[in-house]
């Protein structure tokens, strides 16, 4: 009997959340539109610059740096003959943004991308250090997306438009060293999980992207200063390049998913988070009603593991 109940439930589920999934799959088309994106100078956003322009959308640019923004904006001409407009601008000042943003016109697709992670642990890290995380990765988001978001919602062609955050798996799971990256990251999930609300009426849907470690210069620097129990606990899983990366944001985008994952551990870390966040595919609500606890069964395996190795270090430490 349970035999069957089980392997009945695909079926009876399948009708059921082919019905209620919210919101309704939608595409969102790249060739002839205009993507902006934050932190667009390097590694990530850069790679996806490299892949909007390649798929014949017109991409904006947006960093502090003028220099990196001019090399970046001729590495695009070299490699897809598109003409790039670029805007000098720090996040953290939301006229100077503003008005970017208007100069760059109407955006079909915004992507919000600038970030700055320094790993330390909590008790050693400076508040300013603290609020500079924040202020980057949350409120400077928040300043992208209310700059942009008037001008989104007055475009003409009435197409369906995005707004993507890439946010990290440390903004999924909290992991020794990242407790202001973390909370910044797990900041955004909340703005975009309302905000998605707040924009469907408008045709705008979100993206939540959750890459894993990825080779970058952020993520150079990055790795110098991690704190060894970081390395410990956050090494144990691979890096990805940022084209592959990019790759896999950019066709979420276009897919319209609301969580974006980039590797088989990210879907994982997707399913046993997935909470009350949107959900459009009717087929990944399967999985994850599915799978959900068994996924909670693996979480409290790795919780295991990180707390043994914490557990571990902490006496060898005080030994050496
Ligand atoms: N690399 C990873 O391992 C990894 C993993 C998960 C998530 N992420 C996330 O992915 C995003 C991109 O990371 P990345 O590794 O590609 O970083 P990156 O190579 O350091 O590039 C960061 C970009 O953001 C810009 N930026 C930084 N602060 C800014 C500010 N205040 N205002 C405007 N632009 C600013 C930088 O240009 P300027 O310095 O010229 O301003 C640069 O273009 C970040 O949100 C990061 O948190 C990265």
């Amino acid at each position: 009997m349970v035999i069957l109940s089980l392997i009945l439930l695909p079926f009876l589920l399948l009708p059921l959340l082919y019905f209620i999934v919210r919101p309704r799959p939608v595409n969102i088309p790249i060739k002839n539109r205009h993507v902006f994106i934050t932190g667009g100078s390097s590694g990530i956003g850069l790679a996806l610059a490299h892949r909007a322009a390649s798929q014949g959308a017109r991409v904006s640019l947006l960093a502090r740096s003028l220099k990196k923004l001019e090399e970046a904006k001729e590495s695009i001409r070299l490699s897809s003959g598109s003409d790039v407009s670029i805007f000098a601008a720090d996040v953290h000042d939301y006229d100077v943004v503003q008005k970017a943003v208007s100069d760059a016109g109407p955006i079909d697709v915004l992507v919000v991308n600038q970030g700055v992670f320094v790993p330390q642990e909590l008790e050693k890290q400076g508040l300013d250090e603290v609020k500079f995380m924040l202020d980057v990765n949350l409120m400077g988001s928040f300043n992208v997306i209310k700059a942009a978001l008037p001008l989104m919602k007055q475009r003409t062609d009435r197409l369906p438009a995005s707004i993507a955050l890439i946010s990290s798996q440390a903004g999924q799971v909290g992991i020794y060293g990242y407790t202001a990256y973390s909370a910044s990251k797990f900041g955004l999930r909340g703005l975009a999980e309302a905000l998605q609300q707040e924009v469907v009426a408008d045709n705008i849907h979100v993206s939540l992207v959750f890459p894993p470690d990825t080779e970058t210069p952020g993520f150079e620097r990055e790795t110098e200063v991690r704190p060894e129990l970081t390395k410990i606990l956050a090494g144990s899983s691979g890096s990805m390049k940022a084209g592959d990366v990019a790759k896999k944001a950019l066709d979420g985008i276009q897919s319209g998913s609301f969580i974006v994952p980039c590797n088989f551990e990210g879907h994982m870390l997707a399913i046993a988070t997935a909470g009350l966040s949107p959900q459009r595919s009717f087929l990944m609500a399967v999985i994850e009603v599915i799978f959900a606890g068994v996924l909670r069964l693996v979480a409290l395996f790795f919780q295991w593991n990180w707390y043994r190795c914490i557990e571990h270090w902490h006496p060898r430490k005080k030994d050496t």
